[in-house]
């Protein structure tokens, strides 16, 4: 089949699934500022919104849809590597050197692929598991109510020393997604057609554009939760 087979049939999977999860990326940070706004204003806006999507079949469809798009394009992206290097065999590295203007994200985008679903393990863990698995398994798996996500992420992210070192970790792997996406969202736009000579500058910049909003959104609850810690630590 043509999108299993072909190489380019590969990248359109990659495509399309990437700016799939971009646009999971842009409701999920834009949600997440809601913690911020509720932080300042004393407002419950966070856990009114995630009251108002529950814990019921639409959550775990939505899960399961947005779960399929990372697997799919995860194992989409171990196979268009594995082909890449196979069809430049020992040439690999002479290209690379030949190629001064690509950038280093679009040389790394395995290596850089993998840092993001390292740590979004880790993120799920911490959340999701505390959330809408606690609610839908009726599991008890944190101190906290699985219904207040609001204090859930307070709790990590203001916790001392601890919460410090996760909010680092959580800018470590922001800056690893946007390094990512920058690419990617560029990258997805030229397979699905926008490839013309005047356009490829600018979806360039529309790429770098997109990561930063979408990485910016959550650049701002981490960092404004590092900085309520270390004030309360003070
Ligand atoms: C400041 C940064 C972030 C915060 C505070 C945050 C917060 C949360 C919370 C509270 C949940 C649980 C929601 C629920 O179960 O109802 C969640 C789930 C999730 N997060 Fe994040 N998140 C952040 C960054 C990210 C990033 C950068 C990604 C992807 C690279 C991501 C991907 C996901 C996914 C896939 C889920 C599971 C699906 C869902 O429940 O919507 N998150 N996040």
């Amino acid at each position: 089949m043509w999108l299993k087979d072909s190489s380019i049939g590969r990248k359109f999977i990659m495509s399309i699934t990437g700016l799939f999860l971009v646009l999971f990326l842009l409701f999920h940070g834009s949600m997440n500022l809601c913690l911020v706004i509720d932080d300042i204003f004393g407002t419950q806006g966070y856990n009114w919104i995630c009251a108002m999507l529950g814990a019921n079949w639409y959550a775990i469809i939505g899960t399961l849809v947005l779960a399929l798009g990372v697997v799919v394009h995860f194992c989409y992206a171990i196979y268009l590597t594995i082909q890449n290097r196979a069809a430049r065999g020992t040439d690999r590295y002479a290209m690379e050197a030949r190629q001064e203007g690509v950038q280093w994200a679009s040389k790394n985008m395995l290596v850089l692929g993998i840092i993001v679903i390292g740590f979004l393990v880790l993120h799920l863990y911490n959340f999701w598991y505390k959330m809408q698995f606690a609610e839908l398994t009726g599991v008890e798996t944190s101190m906290f109510d699985p219904q207040d996500g609001s204090a859930i992420v307070k709790g990590l992210f203001t916790n001392g020393v601890c919460g410090i070192i996760y909010c680092l970790l959580y800018l470590v792997w922001l800056v690893a997604l946007w390094f990512h996406l920058s690419h990617g969202v560029w990258s997805a736009l030229q397979t699905l057609g926008w490839s013309n000579l005047i356009w490829l500058k600018r979806i360039k910049v529309i790429g770098v554009i997109f990561a930063t909003i979408a990485v910016g959104l959550f650049m701002v609850v981490t960092v404004y939760f590092l900085g309520v810690n270390i004030g309360s630590m003070m």
